[in-house]
C-alpha cells in the first residue's frame, strides 16, 4: 500500500451482534498491518491478534491510580494496542478537552511507545475568518510542548467543518495546509519526517484520490469505515490507486 496509513474511528457504533458480522470480514480479508483499526474500547479485545493494528479513540495522561473510567497509556501498551488517538475534535468539543490536556496525553502515551495520532482541524468560523495556519499552528505548538521524541507522532489533519459532512477541500487546500503542518512542525521540532494524514468524509469513492495528494501519508475514516464492505473496498482502493 505505498506505506500509506488507513485508520478508522469507529467512535461510538456497533453494539456487540453488529461485531458478529463486521469482525469475520475485516478480520479475512485485511492483511496488512498500515490498516488501523479503532474500536470502541469495550470491544478492542476482540479486535487484537489481527494483521491489521488496533488504536484506541482516548487514553489518559496518568499511569495508574483513582481515575474512575479513564484507561492509561501503560494499560492501553501492556494489552498490544499500538496506537492512539489524541485530541479527536469530538474530544475537544463535547469532553472540554483543552490543549493542555492533549499535551499530556502525548507526553505520557510517548513513554509507552505507543503511536500517537494527534488531531487538528479548524472550525468553518475560523476558516471563514481565514484564521486556519493559526488556529492549526496553535496546537501543534501546544500539543507538542516539551516533547522531544517524534518518531511515534502523526498528525492528522481533520477539518472540523468535513467531519461526517460529505464535504471535503479541494485536493489543493489539502496539500497546502498539509504542507503547512509538516513546516510548523519543522520550525518548532526541527523534525522533518512528520507524517500527516488527512480525515474528513473520506470514502470508498474520494480515497484513491485523497490518498494520492502529495505529502499525505494516509487518511482517518470515520463513518465510511463502519460499514465491513464499504471499508474493505477503501483499502482495496488504496492499495491499488
Ligand atoms: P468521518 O469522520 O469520516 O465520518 O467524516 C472522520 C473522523 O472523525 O475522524
Amino acid at each position: 500500500m505505498k506505506d500509506k496509513l488507513i485508520v478508522a474511528n469507529l467512535k461510538m457504533n456497533m453494539i456487540i451482534n453488529d461485531l458478529t458480522d463486521y469482525l469475520p470480514k475485516i478480520n479475512k480479508f485485511i492483511n496488512n498491518d498500515n490498516v488501523v483499526i479503532c474500536p470502541t474500547s469495550l470491544y478492542i479485545p476482540y479486535f487484537l491478534k489481527q494483521k491489521y493494528k488496533v488504536g484506541i479513540q482516548n487514553i489518559f495522561y496518568k499511569s495508574s491510580g483513582a481515575y474512575t473510567g479513564e484507561i492509561s497509556p501503560k494499560q492501553a501498551a501492556s494489552m498490544g494496542i499500538e496506537y492512539v488517538l489524541i485530541g479527536h475534535s469530538e474530544r475537544r468539543t463535547y469532553f472540554n478537552e483543552i490543549d493542555s490536556d492533549i499535551n499530556k496525553k502525548v507526553y505520557e502515551s510517548s513513554k509507552y511507545n505507543l503511536k500517537i495520532i494527534l488531531c487538528i482541524g479548524e472550525t468553518l468560523e475560523q476558516r471563514n475568518m481565514l484564521r486556519t495556519t493559526k488556529v492549526l499552528k496553535k496546537q501543534i505548538n501546544l500539543a507538542l510542548k516539551n516533547i522531544s521524541n517524534f518518531d511515534n507522532i502523526i498528525i492528522a489533519y481533520e477539518p472540523i467543518w468535513s467531519i461526517g459532512t460529505n464535504i471535503v477541500p479541494t485536493n489543493n487546500d489539502i496539500e497546502k495546509t498539509v504542507s503547512y503542518i509538516k513546516q510548523v512542525v519543522k520550525e518548532l521540532t526541527n523534525y522533518s519526517n512528520i507524517k500527516v494524514l488527512y480525515g474528513g468524509s473520506v470514502n470508498e469513492t474520494n480515497i484513491g484520490n485523497i490518498i494520492n495528494i502529495n505529502g499525505v501519508s494516509g487518511v482517518l475514516v470515520g463513518g465510511a469505515s463502519l460499514d465491513a464492505d464499504r471499508f474493505l473496498k477503501m483499502i482495496e482502493v488504496a492499495v491499488q490507486g
